[in-house]
């Protein structure tokens, strides 16, 4: 595809430098990227993929690697969080050792972030760690789970706590696939973009706020691209900064702490990601505010755009707020027994705080119940 013109962003690690590109049509380009951006010479590729997923995109993800001369198998699993589990990677293993995976193979990950997640774990263990190419088909993965290693799967009682930095060799976005996206997940892709205006891009939170609405594909398709690439923009930034979370990279948190005990208490079902960090979100602006962290304007400009975009901004019905406040002790971030909070002090900027009193946080989780 020689016109194909795609927006690249360099995630400049020292180690494993990688680029993410965006460009409409990227899906019918894959063979080429890989072969000759990406520098995969082994012919052996697993994708993997979920059924719906592979239904709309798989058949031209497939043409496309065939005729560049790859070898391609593929693992379909079940879609849904639910299934992110040891048992998922395991299915991904065997396809793997079905198709003679060797070191130089490549698995490609065609999917949400469920299946980027399991796609780059799988790879990050077979054989000690193959490569793993992100093609992103939700609005979430495009902008935050497909950049910057992070894998991993579910524990019953906690997400994400099996896991590896492992990351891409390359990360291919074509935002014409957000097209059979279900409204309701890309508003939950759509709250990880308001995390970047909040932590980091202030013009593009500004961008979002001009926008008349932000609750359908229609609104949200002619910003896109501008979208995707201030996103992953930011996202890789911050990762260059700080691969393994040592401090900077912690921001990318924001929300998340409130949201990681939220979807664990409803049991991964009742609430996405992206519903659970915009409710993650009001709680942290609130607590900031509370804390005289931040302007009562700010928090008012943060939870208008989250509401403009259809998302939560109260907790969803039958949480007990102490199982909140116990379910916080589980998270990853807790740090000698604290639990740190990702809190914003302007809109572009945050600070991380270990300290919040668990007063201050009952109140405000109090407040959020419907
Ligand atoms: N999703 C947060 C991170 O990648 O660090």
């Amino acid at each position: 595809m020689a016109d194909l013109v795609a927006d690249l962003i360099p995630v400049a690690l020292p180690q494993n430098p990688y680029e993410i590109a965006i460009a409409a049509g990227l899906l019918d380009d894959l063979g080429p990227q890989l072969r000759d951006r990406a520098g995969l010479k082994n012919r052996r590729l697993l994708v993997v993929s979920n059924p719906l997923i592979f239904k709309h995109y798989g058949d031209r993800a497939i043409a496309s690697l065939t005729a560049a001369g790859y070898d391609v198998a593929r693992c379909i699993l079940p879609a849904g969080e639910r299934y992110k589990t040891p048992r998922s990677i395991q299915k991904i293993h065997d396809a793997a050792l079905d198709h003679r995976l060797e070191r130089g193979s490549a698995i490609v990950a065609i999917g949400g972030g469920v299946i980027g997640d399991m796609a780059g774990f799988a790879a990050a263990t077979w054989l000690r760690g193959i490569g793993v190419v992100q093609v992103p088909t939700s609005l979430l993965a495009m902008v935050d789970a497909a950049i910057g290693g992070k894998t991993g799967v579910n524990h019953p009682r906690g997400k994400n706590l099996i896991g590896a930095f492992h990351q891409p060799k390359r990360v291919l976005i074509d935002p014409t696939v957000l097209k059979t996206l279900p409204v309701r997940e890309l508003r939950a892709g759509m709250a990880e973009v308001i995390k970047y205006g909040v932590i980091w891009d202030a013009a593009l939170f500004e961008q979002l706020e001009a926008a008349p609405r932000l609750d359908r594909y229609g609104d949200i398709a002619p910003l896109l691209q501008d979208i995707l690439r201030c996103s992953c923009q930011a996202k890789a930034e911050v990762v260059a900064q700080d691969e393994k979370e040592a401090g900077l990279r912690a921001i990318l948190n924001y929300g998340h702490t409130i949201a990681h005990a939220v979807e664990s208490l409803t049991g991964y079902r009742s609430v996405n990601h992206g519903e659970a960090v915009a409710i993650g979100m009001v709680a942290a602006g609130a607590i900031a505010t509370a804390l005289n962290l931040w302007e009562p304007s700010c928090e008012a400009r943060q939870r208008a755009l989250i509401e403009k975009t259809a998302l939560p901004v109260a907790l969803p019905p039958g949480l007990a707020i102490a199982d909140i406040l116990d379910s916080l002790q589980l998270d990853k971030k807790v740090k000698d027994g604290q639990v740190q909070f990702i809190l914003p002090t302007a809109i572009g900027q945050v600070e991380i705080r270990d300290r919040v009193p668990t007063d201050v946080l009952r109140q405000i989780l109090t407040a959020m119940q419907p």
